[in-house]
This record gives structure tokens, C-alpha cells and sequence, in this order.
């Protein structure tokens, strides 16, 4: 879809600067013809050698660095460009577009060009709240620059909270499709809306076009707890990370989102409503409420199978060398659900540590789910606990779609990304 297209990637100096290659490569994948200028800052953080190399194109870093006598390279550039993309802009960077400076190669062929300009801002979460940056935001947006907002998550300041470059493949997915919309005179509305949600029409998200806005998602989080007796349970290393992750994106994307969360000890997203439930059958009580009136499941939390059989009202004393606890076996709440579906999207979740294709596909389709989200728990960084997770989506197809390992929160926005599309297609 970018077969021929022109663009101009600016790389400015923080720390996602990196990234700028994985995003190089992807376009060049794609067939774009990648024209890379890095500001003095960005080479601190990624060598011309390897823009250069990938983009098989000269990298221009100096605006007085003239190879070609005929022609003014920043002038060169702002006219060839189809598209002027910043990835990442930082905070000084977007200042300079907002003031019209130009004391660099970068700025100057901004100031040149009149092909569209669209940014992926990156800074530290409290730089990204600060009024100046807002402000100069909200000149660029009046101005019609195309803005692809930046994710939360855990940033390489330490700190938490939005700021992150989105995802290269994103990236090059919202450039693809807003060619695809100059190109066509007729793009699917889904796709419009799928461009709208990752471009900023106003700065913090006002008056965007919200992929799931007025749907009804439940989603379950955490790890469930089966009493034993009033002091002791059994339960499982699940954080509730995911669930979280993906309760916030879907209140991103403008969903009603009702989180039932299990035990946990991570901190919920707020703007969300919060409904908490100890053991399998609390959740499945809890699920069973909502479920009628839901659009989409996601049943991301880990519950037992089995429960103590018998709850003692008071403390098992110390006996003998050997306790048995006899267990039962617990109702399969996403089964269940599965069985009674009508309208509702449902997601499952496999976590598994051997075969992963084989038993994900298996449980996708016994619990007749629209898309399972597998995950490979023995990896590290995978599963339980931590801050990031790598999956595979499967349909009843097959694989929809291999996420590597990323956050949780990028997990989280692909996921309902691809139900979100699918939903639209239904309709
Ligand atoms: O919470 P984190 O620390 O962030 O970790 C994330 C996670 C590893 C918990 C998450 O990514 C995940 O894999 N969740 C599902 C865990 C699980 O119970 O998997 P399972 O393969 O045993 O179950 C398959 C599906 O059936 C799951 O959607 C589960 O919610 C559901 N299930 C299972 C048993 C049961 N009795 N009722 C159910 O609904």
C-alpha cells in the first residue's frame, strides 16, 4: 500500500529514537521510499549508518551539508515528500514546529514542505502534561498536523503514564491507511474510524472518533480465591495486569467498561467501574449480571478449576503429617458463556506452557470464543506478573495475529483493535 510512496521521517533526539529503525524497516517493507533527517540529538541515540543502511538512502543531519550543487536539499525534500513524518517529535521539537523556527535541516524542510505533516510525540509524562507542550500541541493541531498519540505505559524514565512512542507497526499501519483514504475516493468507514482513533483530532483525545464508543465490554482480571478456611486459600500468581490493561484501553477508545476483578495487589484504572469478586463462582455470578447486555467479553483473569470441597467456618488445626483437601471441580465460566451466546463478542485467554497452538485452538473453539488470546507462561516476561506479554491471536481459522513481546497495554490496544474491526465487519 505504500509501493512508491515518498516519505520523509524525521528522527529527533529522546530515547525512542531506536525505535526509528524498526520503523524505517517497516516502511521500506512496505515499499516506501524512506527519506530519513535526524536532528544533532537523535544521532546521540541512533548511528545515520543505520537509517541509512535500511532506508538504502542518504541520511541528512546538517541543513549546510549540500552534496548536490544543483539543488537545496531541504528544499529537495520538502517538495518530494508525500508525507513528512516525525518519529519521535520531542517536546523541543514540536515547540520549533509550533513557533516556525528553523535552525536545522529538520525544521527548515518542515517549514518548506507542503505535503501533510503527522507526529508521534514521546517525552517523559509530566514534559507531555506540561502547558507548553499542550499548548503548542493544540497551534499544531489548528494547523492541521496529524498527531499519532502517544501510549501509556511503563517509560524509560522510570516514570509511568503516557508519553511512549507508539508502536512502529501502528505507526506504519495509521501511514498506510491515511494514504489509503487520500488515495480512495470511497475507504470503508471502519477504516476512517480505525485512522480517526489514532490521530488526534484535538489534543487529549477531544472530539476523536472512538473505535468502541457506546459498547459494553466486560472484562475479568486477576486471579480467583478459593477459601479453605478463614485464613487460608488457594489462588494463582495472576497480577490482573492484563485485565487491567485492557479494561483502560477499551475506556480509551471510548467503551463502558466494567472490570470484575479477582485478587490482585496492582492498581486498577480508574474511569472504569470496578466489581470485586473472590472465588470462580463470585466471578461467574458477577459475569452473568452484566452479560446480557454486553457487547464484549474478555475474560482475561486466571480461574481455578477446582475448589476446596468443603469451606471450614473455623481454622484447620495442625494434625497429623499429611492433610488431604479433597477439591471439586469448578464451573468453566467462559464455557458457559460460550454456550449462551447471541450477540456478544467473546475473547478467551489460554495460558499455557507447552503446545500453545494446539490447546488454545482447542479451548477457542469447546468454549466457542470469537478470538483467543493465547500466551506461552513459561517465558519470561510472558504471563503471569509481568509488565509486558507476547501472544498469539487465533480465530477458528487460525493465527490472526503474533504480537512479539511488548506491554501489556499495546497487547491490550491490538487486541481490541482487531475486535473492534471485526465487530464493525458484522455490522
Ligand atoms: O494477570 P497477569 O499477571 O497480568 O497475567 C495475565 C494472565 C497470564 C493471567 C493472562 O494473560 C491469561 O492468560 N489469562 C487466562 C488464565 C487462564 O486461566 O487460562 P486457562 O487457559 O486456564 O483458561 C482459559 C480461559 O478460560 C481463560 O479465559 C479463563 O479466564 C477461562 N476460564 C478458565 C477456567 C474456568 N473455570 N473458567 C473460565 O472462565
Amino acid at each position: 500500500m505504500l509501493n512508491g510512496k515518498k516519505i520523509v521521517l524525521g528522527v529527533t533526539g529522546g530515547i525512542a529514537a531506536y525505535k526509528a529503525a524498526t520503523l524505517c524497516s517497516k516502511l521500506v517493507q512496505k515499499g516506501a521510499d524512506v527519506h530519513v533527517i535526524m536532528t544533532a540529538s537523535a544521532t546521540q541515540f541512533i548511528t545515520e549508518l543505520t537509517l541509512q543502511t535500511l532506508t538504502r538512502n542518504a541520511v541528512y543531519t546538517d541543513t549546510f551539508d549540500e552534496r548536490e550543487p544543483a539543488v537545496v536539499s531541504h528544499i529537495n525534500l520538502a517538495d518530494l515528500a508525500d508525507l513528512v513524518l516525525v518519529a519521535p517529535a520531542t517536546a523541543n521539537v514540536i515547540a520549533k514546529m509550533a513557533h516556525g523556527m528553523a535552525d536545522d535541516m529538520l525544521t527548515t524542510t518542515l517549514l518548506a514542505t507542503t505535503a501533510p505533516v503527522m507526529i508521534a510525540p514521546a517525552m517523559n509524562v509530566h514534559m507531555y502534561d506540561h502547558p507548553a507542550v499542550q499548548h503548542n500541541m493544540r497551534l499544531l493541531d489548528e494547523r492541521g498536523t496529524l498527531m499519532i498519540e502517544p501510549g501509556e505505559g511503563l517509560l524509560a524514565c522510570g516514570y509511568v503514564g503516557k508519553g511512549r512512542l507508539e508502536e512502529p507497526e501502528t505507526i506504519v499501519e495509521v501511514v498506510e491507511r491515511f494514504f489509503a483514504q487520500q488515495d480512495k475516493a470511497h475507504v470503508p468507514q471502519q477504516d476512517q474510524d480505525w485512522v480517526q482513533s489514532h490521530l488526534y483530532d484535538q489534543v487529549q483525545g477531544e472530539g476523536r472518533t472512538l473505535l468502541l464508543k457506546g459498547k459494553k465490554v466486560i472484562v475479568t482480571a486477576g486471579g480467583t480465591v478459593e477459601r479453605i478456611d478463614p485464613v487460608r486459600y488457594i489462588t494463582n500468581d495472576s497480577s490482573g495486569k492484563m485485565g487491567f490493561a485492557i479494561a483502560a484501553a477499551a475506556r480509551d477508545l471510548g467503551a463502558d467498561v466494567k472490570l470484575i476483578m479477582g485478587n490482585t495487589q496492582a492498581q486498577p484504572p480508574v474511569d472504569v467501574k470496578i466489581i470485586p469478586v473472590q472465588s470462580a463462582q463470585e466471578m461467574y455470578e458477577a459475569v452473568s449480571r452484566e452479560w446480557e447486555e454486553s457487547d464484549i467479553v474478555i475474560k482475561a483473569a486466571a480461574v481455578a478449576d477446582y475448589r476446596p470441597k468443603e469451606v471450614y467456618t473455623e481454622k484447620i488445626k495442625k494434625k497429623g503429617d499429611t492433610l488431604s483437601l479433597e477439591l471439586v471441580k469448578n464451573i468453566d465460566i467462559l464455557e458457559t458463556l460460550g454456550k449462551q451466546k447471541t450477540h456478544q463478542f467473546l475473547i478467551g485467554f489460554a495460558a499455557e506452557t507447552q503446545s500453545l497452538e494446539m490447546y488454545a485452538r482447542e479451548k477457542l473453539k469447546r468454549k466457542n470464543c470469537d478470538l483467543i488470546v493465547a500466551n506461552d507462561v513459561s517465558r519470561a516476561g510472558v504471563g503471569f506478573g509481568t509488565d509486558t506479554n507476547a501472544v498469539m491471536i487465533y480465530d477458528r481459522n487460525g493465527l490472526v495475529e503474533e504480537l512479539e513481546l511488548m506491554s501489556k497495554e499495546d497487547v491490550a490496544h491490538r487486541l481490541l483493535r482487531i475486535a473492534a474491526e471485526r465487530i464493525a465487519g458484522r455490522n
